[in-house]
C-alpha cells in the first residue's frame, strides 16, 4: 500500500488551486531559462504505455533527462503487464527499482491501482477518463496568451465529452473559470465530474457549438474518436457532424480568443485547416508546453 506521504498526479484536483498555480509558475520559469537545478539526479522514471503517443512519450523522456534523471520507456507489448501480470504486482515490483511512474492506459482504475499498491509517485499520462497533464499545458498556454489570472477566462469545448472534456471540468472545478461544453447527445462528459464542477463554477452544457463559443476566450476541441474507439469512427462521424471548429465558429469567439487542440488533429473533421494553421491557433506552443509543465510536475513529485 502506498505511504500517505507519497503524492500522485492522477487528476487535476490532486493538486490544490495554490499548487496548480505554483506548478504553472514553475513551468513558466523553466521555459524562460531561469531554472538550472537537477532535482531528478540519480532518479529514474518508468513510463508505461498501453496506447500510442508522440508528445507525452517524448516530452516526459526529454524532461526527465533535462532534470538530471533517466526515463525508461515500457511498452505494454514488451512488459509482462501486457500478458496479464496484475497491475498491483507491477506497482510493487517497479516501486523497488524506480522513483516514479508515468502511465498511459485505458482504464482509469488501473492508474488508481498503480498508485494504491505502489510506494512511489504516479503521474497520469492519459486514461479513457482523464488527461490532466495536457490540461496543465493548456492552462500554461492560456496564461501566456491571455495573462496569468485564469479565473476570469471563458473556455469553450466543442466535441466529445471525453478525457479532455472531463479534465477541463476538473480544472474549472479547481480554478473557478467559466466552461461551456458543446457535446452531442450521447457523448456528454462523465456525470459525476460534471456535477462536481457545477457545484463550484458556471458550467454550460449545450448541443449547440455556437452557444458554447459565443464570446469565449479559448476555443478548444479534440478528435471525434479517441484511442480505443476506432471501431466507432463511422458512427461518431455521423454524431459529430456540425462539431467542426471553422472560421465562422471562431468569428463568434471574443476578439482575443485563441484556439487550442491537444493534437493529434484531424483536419476537415473537428477542425478546419484554416483555423489550426490560422493566427489564433496556439497548438504548437501548447504542444511545447507539455515539456515545461511536466518538468514542473516531475520536480514537484519526485524532486
Ligand atoms: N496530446 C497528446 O497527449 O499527444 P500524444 O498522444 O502524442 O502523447
Ligand atoms: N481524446 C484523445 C486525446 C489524445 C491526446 C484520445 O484519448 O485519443
Amino acid at each position: 500500500m502506498s505511504e500517505t506521504s507519497v503524492r500522485h498526479f492522477l487528476a487535476i484536483p490532486d493538486f490544490s488551486r495554490e499548487e496548480l498555480v505554483a506548478t504553472l509558475d514553475l513551468a513558466a520559469r523553466m521555459k524562460a531559462g531561469g531554472y538550472h537545478e537537477k532535482p531528478l539526479a540519480g532518479r529514474t522514471l518508468a513510463m508505461i504505455f498501453t496506447k500510442s503517443s508522440t508528445r507525452t512519450r517524448v516530452s516526459f523522456e526529454v524532461g526527465t533527462y533535462q532534470l538530471g534523471g533517466h526515463a525508461l520507456f515500457l511498452s505494454s507489448r514488451d512488459i509482462q503487464l501486457g500478458r496479464g501480470e496484475p497491475i498491483r504486482d507491477t506497482a510493487r515490483v517497479l516501486s523497488r527499482y524506480v522513483d516514479g511512474i508515468m502511465i498511459r492506459t485505458y482504464d482509469h482504475q488501473d492508474v488508481e491501482d498503480l498508485a494504491r499498491f505502489g510506494s512511489i509517485p504516479v503521474i497520469n499520462g492519459l486514461t479513457d477518463l482523464l488527461h490532466p497533464c495536457q490540461i496543465m499545458a493548456d492552462l500554461m498556454t492560456i496564461r501566456e496568451s491571455l495573462g496569468p489570472d485564469l479565473s476570469s477566462v471563458k473556455v469553450a469545448w466543442v466535441g466529445d465529452g471525453n478525457n479532455m472534456a472531463n479534465s477541463w471540468l476538473n480544472a474549472a472545478y479547481r480554478l473557478g473559470f467559466e466552461l461551456r461544453l458543446a457535446c452531442p447527445e450521447g457523448y456528454h462528459p462523465d456525470p459525476a465530474i460534471l456535477e462536481r464542477a457545477r457545484g463550484a463554477t458556471k458550467i454550460v452544457l449545450t448541443g449547440d457549438p455556437r452557444e458554447a463559443v459565443d464570446g469565449a476566450d479559448v476555443v478548444n476541441t479534440d478528435v471525434w474518436a479517441s484511442m480505443g474507439q476506432e471501431e466507432e469512427a463511422a458512427e461518431r462521424a455521423r454524431a459529430f457532424a456540425g462539431y467542426c471548429v471553422d472560421d465562422a465558429l471562431m468569428a463568434r469567439a471574443s476578439s482575443r480568443a485563441i484556439f487550442l487542440h491537444c493534437l493529434p488533429a484531424h483536419r476537415g473533421e473537428e477542425v478546419e485547416d484554416s483555423v489550426i494553421e490560422g493566427p489564433r491557433s496556439r497548438v504548437f506552443d501548447e504542444a511545447e508546453n507539455r515539456l515545461h509543465v511536466q518538468k514542473a510536475i516531475l520536480a514537484t513529485l519526485m524532486g
